[in-house]
């Protein structure tokens, strides 16, 4: 295994509560509501086969199973992979790493990226992941890959008082080099701008590829709100302008995170 690789599973293993990520702060709750949105235009009808790939601790995965969907899960984290075996309702789960899947050929209606595409600092590594997830959709099949954006780091010690002389160096360093620096924070990962993510999949051969933004332009003004008396008038209006603006070019790279759904082709 390569150090990267070593490192994020340590990262995720020892240092970060991934199976809380999504209740806490204003940024995860739209995250996960929006996601959520998204996947309902995505994905087809339940029943649909579906592999979440770098699923976690299985938040997404198990919300799929209750709404009806057939799902398998693979994360690099093996104590990922136990949590999700061990929930409720406990999902198929496998370690494997995105760049070579255990999968076979077209084995499934849907393939979801939402981890692997960021912790993959090189692009030919990234290319692998979405090619190995096109290769076990079937044609028609969607892949859908979220990306954290370029600008997400800055934004965020913005929103919350902590842009220092450090962050905003960072900030500067990153308009050319999308690769995050482990000593500010998180782990090995690489920030995309949104014509970047949509390059890429395309280039993984899928089309008719559509890059939305997850958290919506407001989503700073939600955590800048949090604990005041308008955070929950806020909060909503930061979901209600991340679904008007959700595929709008000029706002797009301003969301935390990136959703790029695309389609497989026949073969
Ligand atoms: C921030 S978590 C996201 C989990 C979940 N998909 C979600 O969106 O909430 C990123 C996940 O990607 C996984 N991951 C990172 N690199 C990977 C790789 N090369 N192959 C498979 N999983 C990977 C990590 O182990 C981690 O569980």
């Amino acid at each position: 295994m390569d150090q990267h690789s070593s490192d994020i599973i340590d990262y995720y293993t020892q240092r970060y509560r991934e199976d809380q990520r999504l209740t806490g702060r204003p940024q995860a709750r739209l995250e996960w509501i929006r996601t959520m949105q998204l996947l309902g235009d995505f994905l087809p009808g339940p029943g649909a086969r579906v592999l979440d790939v770098g699923g976690g601790t299985g938040e997404y995965a198990r919300a799929l199973v209750a709404a009806g969907y057939e799902v398998r899960l693979v994360d690099l984290v093996p104590d990922h992979v136990a949590q999700v075996r061990a929930g409720q309702p406990p999902v198929e789960a496998q370690v494997a790493d995105a760049r070579a899947l255990p999968d076979a050929d077209d084995a499934y209606d849907a393939v979801l990226l939402l981890g692997p595409l960021y912790h993959l600092v090189r692009r030919a590594d990234r290319l692998r992941a979405l090619r190995e997830a096109v290769r076990v959709t079937r044609p028609g099949g969607r892949v859908v890959a979220a990306a954290i954006s370029r600008f997400a780091g800055a934004l965020d010690f913005a929103a919350t008082g902590r842009l220092d002389a450090r962050t905003l160096a960072e900030a500067r360093i990153l308009l050319t080099d999308g690769t995050n620096d482990p000593r500010i924070g998180f782990t090995h990962a690489y920030f995309h701008r949104a014509e970047e993510v949509a390059d890429e999949c395309a280039e993984a051969g899928l089309t008719g590829v559509v890059v939305h933004g997850v958290e919506g332009p407001a989503w700073t003004a939600a955590e800048a709100a949090a604990g005041g008396p308008t955070q929950d008038a806020v909060f909503a209006a930061a979901v209600d302008l991340a679904q008007v603006y959700s595929s709008e070019p000029a706002l797009v790279g301003s969301s935390a995170h990136l959703l790029a759904a695309g389609r497989v082709p026949q073969r």
